[in-house]
């Protein structure tokens, strides 16, 4: 017998000006299905208007960040029956300006990575562009910073952070884990500037240590890890 699983979704449409609603769906549920299977499913059978945001299907590209009872997950990355319900409420991240039913703005996360420069930058550039030797590194030096060249900027930790949702000023736990990323690598030539990019109100003296950036991170990232080391940095 088939089994069913309530979807409850956030629809927002900013051309009605009014705010969201939750609109209900029963999505027929196979063993292996994902939470974005199911809004597929919607999509494609029971309500073509549906927006959401997807494009790898297996937890790489990073676009289907949403909140799914309540917790930033990845919904191409959740099981339906792993969690174990009869009703699953499905809505759009937070901290992000919200475009329409499940997708958001991502621009608040792209913007402050930019602010902060977070990509290699050496000295000579033209070396840099057209590489004449190779940069190679120990094992030790990889392990400085390899756990958080896995981000894939989903934006589930700056959606579950508690700092940012009261003041949006944040840097965040992404962008300020990948200035300690850069900092770490002994291929980059910023050196302790980049520390001085994030000592200040806004930057890591404002983290509460909450700690829920790490938890929901989907590839093991910790973000919060990070802005301590560059806390231990600044305080240098
Ligand atoms: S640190 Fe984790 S949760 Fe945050 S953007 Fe990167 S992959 Fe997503
Ligand atoms: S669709 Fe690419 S991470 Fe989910």
């Amino acid at each position: 017998m088939t089994e069913y699983v309530k979807f409850l979704v956030y629809r927002y449409r900013p051309e009605d000006g009014k705010k969201g609603v939750y609109a209900d769906y029963d999505v027929p549920v196979k063993k292996g299905m994902t939470v974005l299977d199911g809004l597929i499913y919607i999509k494609e059978n029971l309500d073509p208007t549906l927006s959401v945001r997807f494009s790898c299907r297996m937890a790489i590209c990073g676009s289907c960040g949403m909140r799914v009872n309540g917790l930033e997950m990845l919904a191409c990355h959740t099981q339906i029956l792993g969690l174990r319900r009869k009703h699953i409420i499905v809505e759009p991240m937070r901290n992000f300006p919200l475009l329409r039913d499940l997708v958001t703005d991502m621009t608040p996360l792209f913007m402050k990575q930019k602010a902060l420069k977070t990509w290699l930058i050496r000295r000579d550039e033209l070396e840099q562009e057209n590489p004449t030797i190779q940069y190679l590194q120990s094992e030790e030096e990889l392990g400085k910073y390899l756990q958080f060249t896995y981000c894939i900027q989903c934006g589930l930790c700056y959606s579950a952070c508690p700092v940012v949702s009261t003041f949006p000023a944040f840097l965040g736990p992404q962008s300020l884990m990948k200035v300690y990323r850069y900092f770490a690598d002994s291929r980059d030539e910023v050196g302790r500037e980049r520390v001085s990019f994030v000592d200040k109100f806004e930057g890591v003296w404002r983290c509460h240590f909450a700690g829920s950036c790490s938890a929901v991170c989907p590839k093991g990232v910790d973000p919060a890890l990070a802005i301590q080391l560059l806390r231990r940095e600044a305080l240098k």
